[in-house]
């Protein structure tokens, strides 16, 4: 038989493999497969950008410390650059987007704190993830997004920042509101509503801050304002606020698609759910492997500081490189039977959480509370299976999940 991807057209365009093509969203690792084979290192010149879908490519894409983040450093009319219109002020962005040395300044005491309290709370995070999966429905069929995936991420994250809880609901909207900020192509609707989630956002942090001021509590946001006051943490007031909001930002979708991703995987393998049932100890390493395997966060990028060669391509200055991390997590040359969901063997690390200076800060906290979930879950409802239904993956494009998941138990 001829190489199977010989018969599959090879993208030619970053569209192609996102998630506004019903092709690639239902299925993006056949075209990337493509792609890895025929172009590992694609110019894209309507998008102005770069893609690599190498694993090796990738790794060492984002473990170069000499690259850049901020998106006004992209050349114009690339997509880092549609990130941010005109009128936006470029620097105020967390650290997410941030270069050196703000970047560090900022990030350094805020994940010191942020993992000290992850470490503080971690009985907290276990009783909601299963008090959440308690209040599930005994029988019967539900949606485990609804019932599970959506609220624990945010519960917790609230929880660790210090939210009041009843504000959850405003919260998970704004938090939804302000992710179309990383949406390229977002419509001019979207774009009114990331501003206005973004303004509630800022005004309410900037009230928690100085309540906290004024008394603090056993919270994240108390830890910092302690720390900004003491000169510890040199961060401005407006750099808390985007920095503690990407916190609740980054953490919610993306531990939502997760756990989502991974009771699919589980249920469509049943043999790797016994593999899980037989072994508790397999926990940590089954998340590595839904992360490797569907990977919530599909693409990151970075803007080159200077002309320079990358993955073999003579580069330029300015230019924007994106990175499909769900291609290089698949890549045959990396991981044996890439594309088989393996919870028993040990695989090579993973990047669905990026790498070098920005890899993912939240990487812990989305660790434990998918390992719990998986556990809580499936201790709960032995008997757990889908119901007959078509996955309708999320149409947001860089993010990997799952809309509707409806379970019997
Ligand atoms: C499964 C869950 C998650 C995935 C797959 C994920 C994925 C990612 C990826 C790919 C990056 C970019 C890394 C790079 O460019 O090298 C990133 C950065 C980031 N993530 Fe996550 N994330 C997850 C959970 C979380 C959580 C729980 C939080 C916070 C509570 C969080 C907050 C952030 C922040 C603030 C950054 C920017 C870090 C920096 O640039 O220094 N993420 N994440």
């Amino acid at each position: 038989m001829a190489n199977e991807t010989s018969t599959i057209k090879v993208p030619q365009s970053i569209i192609e493999i996102s998630a506004f093509v019903p092709e690639a969203r239902n299925d993006p690792h056949t075209p990337l497969k493509a792609l890895r084979g025929a172009c590992p290192v694609m110019r894209d010149e309507m998008a102005k950008t770069w893609l690599l879908t190498r694993y090796d490519d990738v790794r060492g894409l984002v473990n170069d410390r000499g690259h850049v983040r901020l998106p006004s450093k992209a050349e114009e009319g690339s997509l880092p650059r549609r990130l941010v219109d005109d009128e936006n002020d470029h620097s105020r962005t967390s650290i997410l987007f941030l270069d050196e040395p703000d970047h560090a300044r900022i990030r350094q005491p805020l994940a010191k704190a942020f993992y000290a309290r992850i470490n503080r709370m971690k009985p907290d995070i276990e009783a909601i993830i299963d008090g959440t999966i308690a209040a599930a429905p005994d029988t019967g069929s539900f949606d485990l997004m609804e019932a599970v995936a959506v609220p624990i991420p945010v519960l917790v994250i609230a929880r660790i920042l210090g939210v009041d809880e009843r504000m959850l609901a405003d919260f998970r909207q704004w938090s939804e509101d302000v992710i179309l900020g990383l949406n390229p192509v977002r419509t001019e609707e979207e774009t009114a509503r990331l501003a206005s989630g973004a303004q509630a956002l800022d005004a309410y942090f900037t009230e928690l801050m100085s309540a906290r001021r004024i008394q603090p509590r056993d919270d994240l946001i108390s830890d910092m304002v302690t720390l900004q006051a003491s000169g510890e943490a040199d961060i401005t007031d407006d750099e808390l606020i985007l920095n503690l909001q990407a916190l609740l930002v980054g953490g919610n979708l993306t531990t939502t698609d997760l756990i989502g991703n991974g009771v699919w995987l589980f249920l469509t393998h049943p043999d790797q759910l016994a593999a899980l049932k037989d072994n508790p100890g397999l926990g940590a390493q089954a998340v590595e492997e839904v992360l490797r395997y569907e990977a919530p966060v599909s693409a990151t990028s970075r803007i080159l500081a200077e002309d320079q060669s990358v993955a073999g391509c003579p580069m330029k200055a300015h230019q924007a490189v994106f990175c499909s991390l769900a291609s290089a997590n698949r890549d045959e040359g990396t991981f044996d039977a890439a594309d088989r969901f393996d919870i028993t063997v040990k695989r090579a690390s993973h990047v669905a959480f990026g790498g070098g200076p920005h890899i993912c800060i939240g990487a812990p906290l989305a660790r434990i509370e998918a390992r719990r979930v998986y556990q809580k879950l499936f201790e709960r409802y032995p008997d757990m299976r889908l119901v007959e239904q078509e996955i309708v993956w999320r149409a947001l494009p860089f993010f990997r999940g799952i809309e509707q998941l409806d379970v019997a138990v």
